[in-house]
């Protein structure tokens, strides 16, 4: 044999040992549910998500969705950017849907295809997108799956009429069948292909509950929808018969909460009582059948012998309204409100993540993470990359951060740009109408635009957690999450009824320094793009990390003479030119000129 010949084939020989000996990449199974809250997560509510995922893994009590509206919530997951960099806003055209994402030049450019180009299979089932419909799922694919099989519109949440597009093909509407267990057959086919083949697998898994209940044949405009309770499984029909929502001190109170059009809401009655608890058990209900689903997942990986390779998220795109703070229990009824999301309260924001993987620490963490950072952890664990500037950080889902948090908070400045981020702050933004559900729920709300600042710190060795929010009405809101989690006391009423947009002056000096260190953070973060969605407080003031940092009294000046979060009136649409002034990096802090004596 030719000498160069023998040579080519011993380094053949070679390559293909050594390509087989390389650690395979890790498999990624992500669990989205729709409309959960993380009030739900219950031993009582979700044995098997516990048994199977909670109890080996790590739970985020503050982990939050970028916008509380499922569209562009699913569009910051599918692009790790937040919603003012994406501008998907709405359900529906003009503002967002999937036509309109289509239109913004996204399709090729989203996490499957990033992990495609990473080496992965990628594997899709349940709800896509809003707007994905039977007329336009052919003409318009979806991008990024070696195999997908999709619900569209109208059977999206139509729990017993569901329609799916396979592979971008025409739709197959399964009437009489229930939804969750269509997804969980078709996820646990996926499962198969994925351990079956060499590559490693991303499996996307995404059932509707415990969503509201949408006829196929409902009015097709999305505003004229009414939204039901959520249809069970006759073998589930009859758990959690004596269930209720918890009557808290935001539930149904005797004055009005909040800003906006939630002021004007009237108290609920006692037959609309009654039905919000209905409510609720057909969510818990529409529940039982996604738990057993997580339970067979989990279960085909251990018997597969791949869950030592394989990372499992569980999370839900935004959650529905009204609910405790943390673990117990969730309400609509809160605040007066019919079943929805769309506000800029906790529960709106708040959504379940639990993670079990290699190497994952167990347990609860305290940092603040959320949908867009989910994006970007996805992408590193996969050895991905967004072609694009993403605004995600890497979680800390391993531990490695944190302990290295509490050795030394300023180091994270000197690690990868990617990990250093304190974790300690979110935003939530919102466009176009407030949408109330069920059957007593009003129109849908103009005057709904507004921004929320998420932060938990340690300041003066206290524990603190503010919810700061902006509206287009010229209203802010201010609450004290550690004295009144429930938010029932809106620190910025008096203010407000100084006006739209009144002087943070008026507040008294102490005051007025806290919240000028908000509104500014909020500012730089309105418009952030990646760094500095991470890192906002190093956008004003170059050695800043926290809200302490930022508290010193040599900054009192600086920050009092900010402009302020504002908006011109509430439009529908993000519209850059209602929402100026926007940040401007000349505006960072200069330190004052030392003059040698
Ligand atoms: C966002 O999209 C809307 C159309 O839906 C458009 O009117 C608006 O100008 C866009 N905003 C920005 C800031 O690009
Ligand atoms: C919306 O807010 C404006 C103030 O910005 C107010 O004048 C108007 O009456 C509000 N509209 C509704 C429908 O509440
Ligand atoms: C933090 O890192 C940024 C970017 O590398 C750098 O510009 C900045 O000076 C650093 N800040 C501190 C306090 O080290």
């Amino acid at each position: 044999m030719h000498h160069t010949l023998m040579l080519a084939l011993l380094l053949l020989t070679l390559a293909a040992a050594s390509a087989s000996a390389a650690p395979k990449k890790p498999n990624i199974v992500l669990i989205l549910t729709d409309d959960q809250d993380s009030g739900t997560l219950h031993r009582r509510f979700l044995p098997h998500t516990f048994s199977a995922l909670i109890d080996h893994g790590l739970s985020l009590p503050n982990f939050f969705t970028p916008v509380s509206l499922c569209c562009p919530a699913r569009v910051s997951l599918l692009r790790a950017q937040h919603a003012h960099n994406h501008n998907v806003t709405f359900v529906s055209a003009p503002w967002g849907g999937w036509d309109v994402f289509n239109a913004r030049g996204y399709v090729g450019h989203t996490l499957p295809d990033f992990l495609q180009r990473a080496g992965y299979a990628t594997f899709y089932t349940g709800k896509y997108m809003n707007a994905h419909t039977e007329e336009n799922c052919e003409s318009m694919p979806v991008s990024g799956f070696t195999s997908s099989d999709i619900l569209v519109d109208p059977y999206t949440y139509d729990y017993w009429n569901p329609g799916f597009s396979r592979d971008n093909g025409p739709v197959t509407v399964h009437r009489g069948e229930y939804s969750t267990d269509l997804v969980r057959d078709k996820a646990l086919g996926y499962l198969e292909d994925g351990l079956a083949g060499n590559e490693p697998f991303f499996l996307g898994i995404a059932p509707i509950g415990p969503h509201s209940w949408i006829p196929h044949d409902s009015p097709h405009s999305p505003t004229g929808v009414v939204m039901h309770v959520p249809a069970a499984h006759p073998r589930h029909a009859n758990l959690f018969g004596t269930e209720q929502l918890p009557r808290s001190a935001s539930w149904n109170p005797a004055k009005p909460h909040g800003v906006s059009w939630v002021r004007t809401l009237p108290r609920l009655t006692a037959t609309q009582e009654a039905y919000l608890d209905e409510f609720h058990r057909g969510r818990l209900r529409a529940l039982a059948a996604v738990d057993e689903m997580v339970g067979a997942v989990v279960q085909r990986l251990e018997r597969a012998g791949a869950l030592d390779n394989t990372y499992i998220f569980y999370t839900c795109a935004f959650r529905d309204g009204g609910a405790e703070t943390a673990d117990n229990g969730y309400a609509m009824g809160t605040h007066r409100r019919q079943p929805g999301k769309t506000l800029a309260f906790e529960e709106d924001m708040r959504v379940p993540f639990v993670v079990r993987g290699p190497g994952v620490r167990k347990g609860t963490g305290d940092a603040s993470y959320g949908i867009v950072d989910l994006a970007r952890t996805i992408m590193d664990i996969a050895g991905a990359q967004a072609d694009y500037v993403d605004d995600g950080a890497r979680m800390d889902i391993h531990g490695h951060h944190e302990a290295r948090d509490a050795k030394d908070a300023s180091d994270d400045n000197a690690s990868d740009a990617r990990h250093a981020r304190h974790a300690r702050h979110a935003l939530a933004e919102y466009w176009v109408l407030g949408v109330e559900e069920g059957i007593y729920g009003g129109p849908w709300r103009t005057n709904n635009t507004y921004r929320t600042l998420r932060i938990s710190d340690t300041v003066h060795s206290r524990k603190t957690s503010l919810s700061y929010a902006v509206w287009c009405t010229g209203e802010r809101e201010l609450y004290d999450l550690e004295a009144d989690p429930l938010q029932t006391a809106n620190l910025l009423a008096g203010l407000n009824a100084r006006g739209p947009f009144a002087d943070f002056a008026l507040l008294g000096a102490e005051s007025a320094a806290l919240l000028a260190r908000l509104d500014a953070l909020l500012l730089v973060l309105k418009t952030c793009v990646g760094d500095t969605c991470r890192r906002p407080w190093s956008a004003l003031l170059p050695r800043a990390q926290t809200l302490q940092d930022a508290l010193a009294a040599q900054y009192d000046a600086y920050f009092a003479a900010l402009p302020r979060v504002r908006y011109a009136g509430c439009a529908l649409g993000y519209r850059a030119e209602m929402e100026q002034p926007e940040w401007d990096g000349a505006w960072a802090y200069v330190p004052p000129l030392v003059v040698q004596p």
